[in-house]
């Protein structure tokens, strides 16, 4: 169990329900002005599908948190668990957040040294100073490194990792077009031999194609070893975020450079 005093935050950040909150009062208070009916009609429909949007994505936020249903940290671990490593060394964590997976992977490998980037946009409520203070919340402090990078280019050699490991990130990589591409940077910096798992919308066929072309892909690149799973199948996905754009389309790839 993770410590009290961390946050690692929720992959619905709670600022977008407040906004969705608030777009709902704005509609209702305008339907309440001297308008024609139709407007009226049309104020309220729009707030109706706000609100239907408020209330799914809140119990998306339940579902996810750590005093909800713990989904995302059953999520990180899915992908953690598929990273077949000694632990010795350094491993990376490509798009760390507030740097739950980076923290989790230092707490299963006592002897490794965890690198975790991100690009810390808007976006998320995440930041480098949120990651170090939940490294050392969490005792890992000592062997965890957090710096600002991009996963589209990363600032390392190639094979400087021993491991990498990335979760629900490289869809969002927005200066790269082709998915596969930020995949193909993340296995570079992997030395040979070395683990990885990755876990993001890889059922995706708009994002990333056919599964089988991405897996041919990947061993393409010469990738020694390469597995696909569905998290579906190690995790209790409810039925809810069983959709397309939320974890209908989640899985992990993993295996051995
Ligand atoms: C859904 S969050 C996942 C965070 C974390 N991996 C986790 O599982 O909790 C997506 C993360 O990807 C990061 N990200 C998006 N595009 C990025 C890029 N081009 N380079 C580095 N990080 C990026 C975001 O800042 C955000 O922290």
């Amino acid at each position: 169990m993770d410590d009290l005093s961390v946050d690692y935050g929720n992959w619905v950040p709670k600022k977008m329900l407040w906004i969705l909150l608030g777009i709902v009062l704005v509609l209702v208070a305008g339907s309440f002005l001297p308008v024609p009916f139709f407007v009226q009609i049309i104020l309220w429909t729009i707030a109706a599908l706000f609100l239907f949007l408020f209330f799914y994505l809140s119990c998306a936020y339940y579902l996810f948190a750590k005093n909800g249903n713990e989904l995302q940290h059953n999520i990180h671990h899915a992908m953690i668990d598929k990273l077949s490593w000694n632990g010795e060394e350094k491993a990376l964590d490509v798009g760390t957040g507030s740097g739950a997976c980076a923290i989790k992977v230092a707490k299963k490998f006592r002897n490794s040294k965890v690198t975790g980037i991100d690009y810390w946009g808007k976006a998320w409520n995440y930041s480098q100073k949120v990651c170090e203070n939940n490294a050392t919340t969490e005792g890992v402090g000592e062997r965890t490194n957090f710096q600002k990078a991009s996963a589209a280019n990363l600032p390392f050699g190639d094979g400087e990792f021993d491991a990498a490991v990335s979760n629900f990130v490289f869809h969002e990589v927005r200066d790269v077009k082709d998915k596969r591409e930020v995949v193909q940077e993340a296995l570079r910096v992997v030395k040979k031999g070395g683990a990885f798992s990755f876990q993001d919308l890889f059922l995706s066929e708009k994002i990333y194609g056919e599964m089988e072309d991405l897996l041919k892909t990947i061993r393409d690149w010469g990738i020694e070893e390469v597995h696909f799973t569905s998290t579906a199948d190690l995790v209790d996905i409810p039925r809810l975020l069983r959709v397309p754009g939320m974890l209908g389309e989640i899985g992990i790839i993993y295996g051995k450079k």
